[in-house]
């Protein structure tokens, strides 16, 4: 079976619920403490060993670009002021294998992958959304770890999901069961934000997959909906074949393409800075106190 080396981070989309900073400033560099959040995916990576990251941008998007590029002055001032630690901040942002591809118009997130497809061409390829972080710590496997090891196993597309109840299971992709083993979930049928009568499980799609060769040609032959081709409509048929796991992942998922989980990111993150963690606990403790 053909080994995972590819992964598409679609991060192309308007941003309008950042407005108006994402005016100038592309979403996926909104920083999550001192970090852009289109980094933080990129680093979700490092556990799978892949290849080539391609990253799906929009038109004037070459901030993203230049964030990942070499900084060499910069790099040799902080050399010569014998700022080690923060010489190899900056090595961090180069070490990534990384290709652009411009979405000119953004027509949805089949359409960002599809722009990737003279990257991935029939391989399979690990796709995570630039719109959320999902971190594990400790003992926790790294949820594209864990995606990548079941497609590795079976050959099968993978998808991550999570546990959601009550009136949260309208706002995700849903997904039906029909057995599961260790953790692993055979799909065999998706729907979109169902209402909760609707709903198959409390099982919700998250931004993170890994998905076989052919998905890509699927993409290319689905029916239209308006000017949109949906993902979902691929993952629906892979799963009505037989050809869909999926799998919870461990750790802590942030939704920070939207300000609360923006937020929540920012200040759960800073909390495990040893840089500010500690005066920040106290702060939101005194904070806490006045709030009552
Ligand atoms: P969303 O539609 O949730 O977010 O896309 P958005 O467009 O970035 O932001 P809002 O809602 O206007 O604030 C989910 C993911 O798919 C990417 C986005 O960048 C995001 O990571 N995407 C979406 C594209 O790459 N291209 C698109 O045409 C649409």
């Amino acid at each position: 079976m053909e080994r995972l080396r590819k992964a598409v981070i679609p991060a192309a989309g308007l941003g309008t619920r950042f407005l108006p900073i994402t005016k100038v400033i592309p979403k996926p560099m909104l920083s999550v403490l001192d970090k852009p959040t289109i980094q933080y995916i990129a680093e979700e990576l490092s556990s799978v060993g892949i290849e080539e990251i391609i990253i799906v941008v929009s038109p004037d998007s070459d901030i993203i670009k230049k964030h990942f590029s070499k900084a060499d002055a910069l790099k040799e001032r902080l050399l010569s002021d014998n700022k080690m630690d923060l010489y190899e901040v900056l090595e961090k942002t180069e070490k990534f294998k990384v290709q652009f591809v411009v979405q000119e118009v953004a027509n949805g997130l089949a359409g960002a992958i599809l722009c990737a497809e003279p990257f991935v061409k029939d391989q399979p390829f690990a796709l995570l959304l630039g719109d959320e972080l999902i971190c594990a710590d400790g003992e926790q496997k790294p949820c594209m770890k864990r995606l990548a090891e079941i497609f590795e196993q079976t050959g099968k597309s993978v998808i991550a999901t999570m546990e959601v109840f009550g009136d949260d299971v309208s706002k995700y992709g849903n997904i039906g069961i029909s057995d599961e083993t260790d953790g692993v979930m055979q799909v065999n049928a998706i729907v979109e934000k169902p209402s909760v009568n609707e709903a198959l499980s409390n099982n919700a799609i998250i931004g993170r997959y890994v998905l076989s060769g052919e998905v890509m040609g699927m993409l290319k032959s689905l029916k239209p909906h308006g000017n949109e081709i949906y993902l979902t409509d691929a993952l629906d048929t892979l799963a009505k074949d037989g050809k869909l796991l999926a799998s919870c992942f461990e750790g802590e998922r942030y939704d920070v393409g939207g300000k609360l989980g923006y937020v929540k990111a920012n200040v759960e993150l800073a909390l495990k800075s040893k840089e500010i963690g500690k005066d920040l606990k106290e702060y939101l403790i005194g904070l806490v106190e006045r709030l009552k």
